[in-house]
């Protein structure tokens, strides 16, 4: 398929060969706004905003994924395959279902389990484990630390139900995972067969433990510096 794509009104070269991918749309804009030199407005089909700019001189693009792993199914897809995009880094909010992991703090997504069906259009003749690019991994930990910021690196669960009848989130805590999003597994598919990069960072918004230090709306999309900046050096 050609661009541009029944989701992305943008041409070829519009994108940077990283792009930081967060769920919503504002915060797409907030980030182009206040991180990016001479952000240019280069998608906005259903207010999905993208932006390309620099940050510290490095050409970089921002744009939102949507809800859910069918919608970054669509947006990575055409990144990678289309628009020759080289990697994808989500920053995203999750719910934590670890007990050292509080509201704000980070989670680095090494893999992430799914009750989704994405992969199964590769006819695996097992599970497939979608996992993210060891190097972003590796540098992702490292911005952490020198940020000093409180942040785990492990295992996460991208759901396809948020409001589910009937939760399971201890059991998959007691396998280790930390926490829960609904986008990860699906990008690291896309990713893997692609043949390029992705990396899922999470500011935990919300626990599953402390259930009062859950963040509000605008502090979602104001207050996740930390993790936009950490994202940002990767690019
Ligand atoms: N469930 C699913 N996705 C999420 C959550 C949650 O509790 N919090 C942030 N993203």
């Amino acid at each position: 398929m050609s661009v541009p794509t029944p989701h992305i009104a943008a041409k070829l070269g519009d994108f940077a060969d990283t792009v930081l991918m967060p769920g919503d749309p504002l915060r797409s804009k907030f980030i182009a706004e206040n991180f990016l030199e001479n952000p240019v407005l280069v998608n906005n089909v259903r207010g999905v905003q993208g932006y390309t700019g620099t940050y510290h001189g490095k050409k970089v693009s921002v744009m939102a994924s949507g809800m859910g792993q069918p919608a970054i199914g669509i947006y990575s897809y055409e990144l990678f395959n289309f628009y020759d995009v080289k990697t994808i880094i989500r920053i995203g909010s999750c719910g934590s279902y670890h007990p050292d992991l509080h509201a704000r703090d980070i989670i680095v997504a090494q893999a992430a389990c799914t009750n989704g069906c994405y992969a199964s259009q590769y006819n695996l003749p097992g599970t497939y484990a979608p996992i993210a690019d060891f190097d972003l991994l590796r540098r992702a930990a490292e911005e952490c630390e020198k940020k000093g910021v409180n942040y785990k690196v492990g295992n996460i669960y991208s759901s396809d139900i948020f409001y589910e009848e009937q939760t399971h989130w201890q059991d998959w805590a007691k396998m280790g995972v930390l926490g829960v999003e609904m986008e990860s597994a699906a990008l690291y598919c896309n990713a893997a067969r692609a043949g390029k990069k992705a990396l899922c960072i999470l500011t935990v918004s919300d626990s599953f433990l402390y259930p009062e230090e859950n963040t509000t709306a605008e502090e979602r999309q104001n207050s996740f510096t930390n993790m936009m900046e950490i994202a940002l050096e990767l690019a």
